[in-house]
């Protein structure tokens, strides 16, 4: 009971962190609209930082901290391993990008910093909606 309420734990810190870093991101995109492209790029600065501080960190912490199949035995209870799978399908990905964003942002790459801009969003969107709507927090 213990180790599920620890997972279920994990996941809501992840989800509000999610929430929190997307309300940053948003924030950068009216600030683009509004061409202000270095405050986009700051704000886009704190948004990579603090979403692997709170993807990998906290997972990390989690799952060095947590016993061994924390997640597993959480999701095979909850029988959430195919949101999961789903979930991982657009975070991981997502998360790779990120570099790439910030590379070619502070490169000025225009046009692949675009392009890559608009998958990005498509796959942050579904991080969003996967992770914070299908996957269960205590
Ligand atoms: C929908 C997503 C995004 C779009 C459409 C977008 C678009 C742009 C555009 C048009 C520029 C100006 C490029 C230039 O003329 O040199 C820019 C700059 C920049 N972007 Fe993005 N961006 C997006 C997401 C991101 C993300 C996720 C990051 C970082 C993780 C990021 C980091 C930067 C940085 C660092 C700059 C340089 C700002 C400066 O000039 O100081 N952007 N972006």
């Amino acid at each position: 009971m213990l180790i599920d309420m620890n997972a279920g734990i994990v996941i809501l810190i992840l989800k509000i962190a999610v929430v929190a870093v997307t309300v940053l991101w948003l924030g950068s995109l009216i600030t683009l609209a509004l061409g202000q492209t270095k405050l986009h790029g700051r704000i886009n600065i704190v948004f990579f930082v603090l979403t692997l501080i709170a993807l990998f960190g906290l997972e990390v912490i989690a799952r060095v901290i947590g016993p061994p199949g924390m997640f597993d035995d959480y999701l095979e209870l909850k029988d959430a391993r195919l949101a999961m799978r789903i979930h991982l399908a657009f975070s991981v990905p997502s998360a790779l990008l990120l570099f790439v964003m910030l590379f070619t942002g502070l490169k000025h790459k225009r046009k692949v910093h675009i392009a890559m801009g608009v998958v990005f969003s498509v796959l942050w969107i579904g991080t969003f909606i996967t992770g914070v709507f299908f996957l269960p927090h205590e």
